[in-house]
């Protein structure tokens, strides 16, 4: 039996869904039952009637599904799997900013701990905050953790005066002008999709700035015939999958080795102990569902 039969056999005697992010290596995303981007991830991880939620990602992602689904046992198959911009933010610095500013809300991105969402407002991903923000009452917004995404809402809400918490993804925050104009020149034909996270000098580059399921739509709608793909690498193998016929060219090294963590090794032995599981403070759950849900019932926006 190779590997992908044994998961299959362990997912079917499990009653497990194996759920992948956009950026997990070729072969995870292959083997995946749904795969997506953040908010999709969320929505699929709230709706399923699995008993066992697998998440092939990172730590705020199998938390989120945790928060959601928290009678469902939830494995991170490799717990070193950490997003860095994530613990750019802990409750302990949030806390006393939220205290200093109590006009203020907090919008958490979804990539924080369920600790920071728990002191949060609401929650957003990439494919909603700019509606989200568009949908909070108070002027003043503290917009955690993640300053590039904070500054691109903040070009559609002049209306807000929205602080930036200093942090950044490493991935997209070393994507350079200087990578996306050597990548222009090489093709010149090609149209720029680029991630939010990435720096504003990139973003202005850019033909469209979306989150990674919203640049599945854009390349479908779009009628070029090529792409450049301003994201983590393996964007462009769920792209290729999904949009066959048109030629997708990724950033060289853009690659978040967090993402890289899950292997068909490490899903089959998280199958057998169901193990590491997502285990999280039930007050914490409580406080923290209550900004995801408000973001859930925003729903998509890009
Ligand atoms: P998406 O929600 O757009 O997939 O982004 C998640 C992420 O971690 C980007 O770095
Ligand atoms: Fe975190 Fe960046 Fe990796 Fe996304 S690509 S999980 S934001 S480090």
């Amino acid at each position: 039996m190779n590997a992908v039969e044994r998961i299959q056999e362990l997912k079917a005697k499990r009653k497990a869904i194996i759920l992948a992010h956009n950026y997990q290596p070729p072969e995870v995303q292959d083997i995946a039952d749904y795969v997506g981007d953040s908010l999709g991830l969320s929505q699929t991880a709230a709706s399923t009637d699995a008993e066992v939620i697998v998440f092939c990602g990172v730590d705020f992602m199998a938390e989120s599904a945790k928060i959601l689904s928290p009678e469902k046992k939830v494995i991170l198959p490799d717990s070193d799997a950490m997003c860095p911009m994530s613990a750019m933010c802990t409750d302990l610095e949030l806390a006393p900013v939220k205290e200093r500013y109590p006009e203020a809300a907090i919008v958490a991105y979804v990539n924080t701990s369920a600790a920071v969402k728990a002191l949060a407002d609401v929650c957003c991903t990439s494919a909603n905050a700019v509606r989200v923000v568009g949908k909070v009452s108070q002027e003043r917004i503290i917009f955690v953790p993640d300053k590039n995404l904070g500054a691109y809402v903040q070009r559609f809400h002049p209306e807000k005066d929205i602080m930036l918490w200093p942090g950044h993804c490493p991935t997209h925050h070393d994507i350079s002008v200087q990578n996306i104009m050597d990548l222009k020149r090489q093709h010149p034909r090609a149209k720029l999709m680029v991630h939010p996270e990435c720096t504003p000098e990139v973003i202005d580059l850019a033909d469209n700035v979306s989150s990674t399921e919203g640049m599945i739509g854009y390349a479908k709608a779009s009628e070029a015939e090529e792409l450049i793909v301003g994201t983590e690498v393996d964007m462009t193998h769920r792209l290729r999958k999904e949009v066959p016929g048109k030629t997708f060219i990724p950033v060289p090294g853009a690659i978040c080795p967090n993402m890289k963590r899950t292997t068909l090794s490490s899903l089959i032995k998280a199958l057998e102990d169901l193990s590491p599981e997502i285990l999280l403070p039930p007050e914490t759950i409580e406080a923290a569902r209550k900004p995801l849900q408000r973001m859930m019932e925003i729903g998509r926006g890009d």
